[in-house]
């Protein structure tokens, strides 16, 4: 990895393909003004990464925020990273293409830059989940071949759904998006994953707002004179994650952008991953999820 001193410096991923190495997490930001409006936000205070998803319901606002941006800056569709992901609804080959020409037209761009299988086992494809993710990964190969989409990858697989892609796949994935902060962590997943060549996303790097109050965090942030939420990201991004805040408001999308004028050690980091009972929802099992 190239040293990470700004909000534009990247990780690589194994198909050469840059990605910026903080990104702006989407997930509970509603369509409309609010998402439009932290969208733009976060884009004029330097992040050129966006993670949306079509579960999250925004990717209309993102658009017409990206839109907007590159017209007012001048920045090019080529300095920003554009990540959304398939719904579980959208599994299956014939679904997963519908599904990628549906984001692209409501994101009103002419590829994205990664797309994800957004769950491995979704309630509607238990009884098949195996097939369903290999044949929406076929679907996807075959965007990325036409340029629709610059890398591929997956979200929230544990190592058996991890296999059941590699056994079929002619493009390996890029990315595995997992739910990674203070409190949480999926090591098991990780370590797999990181061995087949992937990336580590970490979304709600802040445990969703949890981690924030715990008093180790609040004077780890203290010694380095930062806050409590920069912290937390420094862990992901300390910790080989690329960290994907959320936020909707200008003050917090700003100072969770400002995260390079510091590292943890390697105490401070032994001290994070030892945290017990905070605040947090633990990751779902893939396999017993409801939706
Ligand atoms: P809001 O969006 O209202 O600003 P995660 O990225 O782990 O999912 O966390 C997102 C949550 O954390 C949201 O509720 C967000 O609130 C809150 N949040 C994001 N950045 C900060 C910050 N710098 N300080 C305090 N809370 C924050």
């Amino acid at each position: 990895m190239d040293r990470i001193l700004s909000l534009s410096d990247a990780f690589v991923l194994n198909n050469g393909v840059r990605i910026p190495a903080v990104g702006f997490g989407t997930w509970q930001s509603p369509n409309g003004e609010v998402t439009y409006n932290a969208v733009i936000e976060a884009l004029r205070s330097g992040y050129r990464h966006i993670d949306t998803a079509t579960a999250y319901g925004n990717e209309e606002s993102v658009g017409d925020a990206i839109l907007d941006f590159m017209k007012e800056s001048g920045v090019k569709r080529e300095e920003l990273f554009i990540t959304t992901k398939l719904h579980n609804k959208d599994h299956g080959y014939e679904n997963a293409k519908s599904a990628i020409e549906n984001s692209l037209s409501l994101l009103k761009l002419d590829y994205v830059d990664l797309y994800l299988i957004h769950w491995p086992n979704p309630i509607k494809y238990r009884e098949n989940w195996k097939e369903a993710d290999q044949e929406s990964w076929k679907a996807m190969e075959e965007a990325y071949r036409e340029g629709k989409l610059r890398a591929i990858g997956l979200s929230n697989f544990w190592p058996h759904h991890v296999d059941a892609i590699l056994e079929m796949c002619t493009i390996r994935p890029m990315v595995n998006q997992i739910k990674f902060c203070p409190g949480i962590n999926q090591k098991i997943v990780a370590d797999y994953s990181r061995e087949k060549g992937m990336l580590l996303e970490a979304y709600s790097p802040l445990g969703t707002g949890g981690v924030l109050n715990n008093d180790v965090i609040i004077s780890i942030a203290k010694k380095h004179g930062a806050t409590p939420a920069q912290v937390a990201i420094r862990y992901s991004l300390d910790s080989g994650y690329l960290p994907l805040p959320k936020s909707v408001t200008p003050s917090r999308i700003k100072e969770n952008g400002e995260v390079f004028g510091f590292s943890l050690g390697s105490d401070d980091i032994e001290a994070i991953a030892a945290l017990e009972n905070l605040d947090i929802t633990p990751a779902r099992n893939p396999d017993e999820i409801t939706f």
